[in-house]
C-alpha cells in the first residue's frame, strides 16, 4: 500500500505542533515532531558541556556516539537519548537554545535526515519542522507552509507565557520572534523557506479551532 506523507513547515509560534498533532489524530496518521530530534541532540551537547557557540568541529563529532530514538506510546512521540527517556528534559529554554545551535551543524542535520527519511518511508505521517517540504521529504504528497504574522504569533506566545506566570513584555516576545525568524531563514544550511509547491496557510486572523479545520481540509483535498 502506498504510504502518505504530509510535510508542514513554518516559523516558530505558528501553532505547527498543536495543529499537526490534531490533524494526524483525525486522519489516523502518526505525527512526527522533528524539532524534538534537534532538541535531543542539543540536550546531549549541553550535558557533555560542549561549547556549542564556538565549537562546531566538536559538535560534529557528537553524532558518532549518539543514539537518538523516537518511540510512540499511545500515539505520543517520546524521545530517547542513549536509551534514556528525555521527552520532558528537551522542553527547557536551554534545550531550545541548544537545539537552535546544533541545527546549524551539517553533520547533525545529515544524521537526523536519515532518521526522518526512514520514519516517513514506512508510515503514513504528518511531519513538521523547518525543512521538511524542501529537504527531507521533497516528494511529500501534501506540503503546507503554516505561518502567521509576527505580531499574531507574538501575541499568542505572550498569552501563553502570562498564563504560565512567566514575566515578559509583548515587545520583548515580538522582538524575539522577529530575531528567530531572521536566524531560521538566513542560516546557510536548510533555511526555513516555503517550498515552491507548498500550500500557504496563514492563521493570523483565525483561531486555533479554525486553523485545525483549515489544515485538515487542505490535507484531505490534496491526498
Ligand atoms: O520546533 P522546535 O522549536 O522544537 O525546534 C527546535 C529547533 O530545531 C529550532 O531552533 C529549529 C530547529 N529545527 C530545524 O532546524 N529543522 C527542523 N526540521 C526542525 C527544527
Amino acid at each position: 500500500m502506498k504510504v502518505i506523507n504530509v510535510a508542514i513547515d513554518g516559523p516558530a509560534g505558528a501553532g505547527k505542533s498543536t495543529i499537526s498533532r490534531k490533524a494526524a489524530a483525525e486522519l489516523g496518521f502518526i505525527y512526527i515532531d522533528t524539532g524534538a530530534l534537534y532538541r535531543t541532540v542539543g540536550l546531549n551537547a549541553l550535558r557533555l558541556g560542549v561549547d556549542i557557540q564556538n565549537d562546531e568541529a566538536v559538535i560534529s563529532t557528537l553524532t558518532d556516539d549518539l543514539k537518538v530514538e523516537l518511540k510512540f506510546t499511545d500515539g505520543e512521540q517520546r524521545m530517547f537519548l542513549n536509551g534514556e527517556d528525555v521527552s520532558s528534559d528537551i522542553r527547557t529554554p536551554e534545550a531550545s537554545m541548544a537545539a537552535s545551535r546544533v541545527s546549524a551543524v551539517p553533520k547533525v542535520r545529515q544524521y537526523l535526515f536519515d532518521l526522518q527519511k526512514n520514519l516517513a518511508k514506512s508510515n503514513n505521517c504528518i511531519m513538521d519542522g523547518r525543512d521538511i517540504g524542501t529537504v527531507v521529504l521533497p516528494d511529500a504528497d501534501v506540503k503546507i507552509f503554516l505561518t502567521a504574522s509576527p505580531e499574531a504569533r507574538a501575541e499568542r506566545r505572550y498569552k501563553e507565557l502570562k498564563e504560565k506566570g512567566v514575566e515578559a513584555s509583548y515587545e520583548e516576545v515580538l522582538n524575539d520572534m522577529i530575531k528567530r525568524d531572521y536566524d531560521d531563514s538566513h542560516r546557510a544550511i536548510a533555511p526555513l523557506k516555503q517550498a515552491d509547491d507548498a500550500i500557504l496557510c496563514d492563521t493570523s486572523d483565525i483561531d486555533l479551532q479554525q486553523s485545525i479545520e483549515l489544515i485538515i481540509n487542505t490535507i484531505k483535498e490534496n491526498i
